[in-house]
């Protein structure tokens, strides 16, 4: 008898999760949970920042399941490859999924592909590289004109703005030989990305707004990399010495190999030079306790991996969405 009763609900779940959510991927699991299949393709796995945004993706997922509702999680690698990247975001329409979540390796290709998604009826979570608008951000067409496309991300002003404001309240804001300008390096992440470009900009506009000098010895893409932190600081170190008083790093993978190089040069971080990155990765946090940064920004991945999931399990129910969606970045100083 028992058994009985437990195969007619079986059978009772199964079918409403067939009629729920109707030309949807999503398949009905043998427990009668109903499953939903969820693509992620973010652009580079030998990102730092990228690899805690991906796996807190994963565990959250996890943490949202009931007896009634899964989540079947594909994360891919990009590969920093915007050709692979096209073919993971077409076997993930060949396969139906019903959610894509997509950290784009190039944001110039944004277009190409919302609109295949859009023309597979799938919800769309753009995530970290924000496409720009014609009008700057927040202004993506692909984005305002697709009701079920949106960009969830942090406002990078914000975190290059934070970035100078940690310099400029230091004792000697940054004039540490007292010449009355703040000599620095700036070591750029993918000028293509806007988080890039932002925290170039708004690191120094900060200092200047608040009235300091400023003299860039040299400003050199390192594309994110940590090896090209070092690299990139090491020349500079060799080229400018102690003239150098301030490292700009626009994340803090670049900010660790940025502080090998200074290591190397018998530099002394908070002593005879000053290193800011962006992300708060542990290391570095731990790095700004100890005296060796004098400061990162919390990039939040929880938050911002927290709501790109939120807003996807939103699209899965059918539910409307918000264009864009920000999480705050936060100072971290000692
Ligand atoms: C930034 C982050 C960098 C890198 C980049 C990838 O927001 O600070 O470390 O992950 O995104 O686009």
């Amino acid at each position: 008898m028992k058994k009985k009763v437990f195969s007619a609900l079986l059978a009772l779940a199964m079918l409403a999760g067939c009629s729920n959510g109707g030309d949807g991927g999503e398949t009905p699991a043998d427990d009668g949970a109903k499953t939903y299949n969820v693509g992620v393709s973010i652009y580079d796995y030998n990102d730092n920042f990228m690899t805690l945004y991906r796996n807190e993706i994963e565990a959250y997922f996890k943490t949202l399941e009931t007896d009634e509702v899964k989540y079947n999680v594909t994360i891919v690698d990009g590969k920093n490859d915007m050709a692979e990247q096209t073919n993971q975001v077409e076997n993930f329409i060949t396969q139906g999924m019903d959610v894509i979540i997509l950290n784009l390796v190039q944001t110039s290709s944004a277009d190409a592909v919302i609109d295949k998604v859009v023309a597979a009826e799938i919800p769309l979570v753009l995530i970290n590289r924000e496409p720009m608008g014609t009008d700057g951000d927040m202004s993506y067409k692909g984005i305002l004109d697709n009701a079920t496309v949106c960009y969830i991300g942090a406002d990078a002003r914000q975190s290059g703005t934070f970035q100078g404001e940690i310099v400029a309240e230091l004792p000697d804001h940054g004039d540490i030989n007292g010449d009355g300008k703040i000599s620095y390096i700036m070591i750029e992440g993918d000028p293509e990305n806007v988080d890039a470009q932002y925290r170039t900009e708004f690191s120094i506009k900060a200092l200047t707004d608040a009235g300091y000098e400023v003299e860039c010895l040299a400003d050199q893409v390192g594309n994110w990399k940590q090896e090209n932190g070092q690299t990139i600081c090491a020349n500079a170190l060799a080229q400018y010495g102690d003239d150098i008083e301030v490292v700009f790093c626009n994340n803090d993978a670049m900010a660790l190999g940025a502080y090998a190089a200074i290591e190397a040069a018998g530099r002394t971080v908070g002593e005879d030079i000053y290193l800011l990155g962006v992300d708060a990765l542990a290391e570095c946090v731990e790095m700004v306790e100890n005296g060796t940064m004098t400061g990162t920004v919390l990039n939040d991945h929880i938050g911002q991996s927290h709501t790109a999931v939120d807003v996807a399990v939103k699209a899965l129910n059918g539910e409307a969405l918000d264009n864009y969606y920000w999480v705050d970045y936060v100072k971290v100083t000692k």
